[in-house]
């Protein structure tokens, strides 16, 4: 997700949880191509696995793009076909190429001969006025018979006019039962649900119709849910008792980044939403937004925030400690 899964956010939430996939925000096959390609791509080998998200249309971009990926050490590389701003459609990439199908097909083809890595596709249920039996059924096909290894389908369309990026992610509705009918019509083709999924009740239950969930928005600004992942949908072991445990276990990775000249704040805000219920929360919270920012802020003033913090277990901790 843009501006949220950055690397730092990617390895905390890898402290989390061992076994979700986490996938970074797109970055475009000009910037891969282009851009300072070390500082886009760098990830710690702590965060797989991890995903690539890639933005483009260009068969043969894509292609040099997944090499890139796979030499990078990234565990899958995953087409946006599913974002609807307005710099994107410029580029004739993201949302609009549901009305590509061909396109998309080529796309994934193409990237698939030039790496090893599964190649992979997020999508909507379709655009505009399409018809969402027609347009996710015609995707469906043309990226099957290119040998995609999975479809994560946001379960609702994107209107590219008149809706902002952000009303696009909530104002068309839901419509979970259209991908359950799409993992009906093609039950050899791993169908992944994403959107509104609040809980891992709700995954849990979508994962009786489906093969996958994908989780935005919860995931991220609730991260104590991240905790019970592991227990709840994969039979294993918490990788910590707390989420205050596992904020302890931030702190190296914290003074090493600090040590290379990251700013605090770029690592702990994504943090803030770790103790939804938990007494201190609003203090945590509230101490990293005035002190984290501070220019000579250090692992001290992350260590001063979590004291406040009480350490009693979040029911995330209870689920995953059950
Ligand atoms: C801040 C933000 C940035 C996002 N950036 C991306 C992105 O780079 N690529 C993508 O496929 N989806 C992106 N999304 C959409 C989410 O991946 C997801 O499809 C959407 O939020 C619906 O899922 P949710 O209800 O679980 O959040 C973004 C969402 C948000 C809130």
């Amino acid at each position: 997700m843009m501006e949220w899964t950055d690397r730092h956010c990617r390895f905390f939430h890898r402290l989390l949880t061992r076994r979700a996939l986490i996938y970074t925000e797109m970055i475009t096959t000009g910037a891969v191509l282009h851009g300072d390609r070390a500082r886009l791509m760098a990830f710690a080998p702590a965060e797989h696995p991890v995903a690539l998200q890639l933005g483009g249309c260009d068969p043969q971009a894509l292609a040099r793009c997944a090499r890139i990926a796979e030499d990078f050490g990234y565990d899958e590389v995953n087409l946006n076909v599913g974002c609807p701003s307005e710099r994107v459609q410029e580029g004739r990439f993201g949302a609009c190429l549901m009305a590509e199908p061909a396109l998309v097909g080529d796309c994934v083809a193409a990237m698939r001969a030039a790496a090893k890595l599964p190649v992979t596709v997020k999508c909507r249920i379709g655009i505009d006025d399409q018809d969402p039996e027609e347009a996710l059924e015609a995707l469906t096909c043309a990226v099957d018979a290119a040998g995609v290894a999975a479809l994560i389908v946001h379960a609702r369309k994107a209107w590219l006019e008149g809706l902002s990026p952000r009303e696009n992610r909530d104002v068309p509705p839901l419509d979970y039962a259209r991908v359950y009918r799409l993992k009906t019509a093609h039950p050899g083709l791993c169908i992944v649900l994403n959107g509104g999924i609040a809980d891992l009740d709700q995954a849990t239950a979508h994962l009786t119709r489906v093969d996958g969930v994908m989780m935005g928005r919860a995931a991220y600004q609730e991260p104590w849910r991240l905790l019970a992942v592991d227990p709840a949908l994969f039979g294993e072991g918490a990788p910590f008792p707390s989420p205050k445990v596992a904020a302890e276990a931030l702190i190296p990775y914290i003074e090493r980044e600090l040590a290379r000249g990251t700013r605090l704040n770029a690592i702990t805000r994504h943090v803030l939403g770790l103790f939804r219920g938990v007494p201190g929360a609003r203090a945590f919270r509230r101490h990293l937004a005035t002190e984290a920012v501070r220019g000579g802020a250090t692992a001290a003033t992350f260590r001063a925030a979590l004291a406040l913090v009480a350490d009693a277990d979040t029911p995330a901790a209870h689920t995953a400690a059950a």
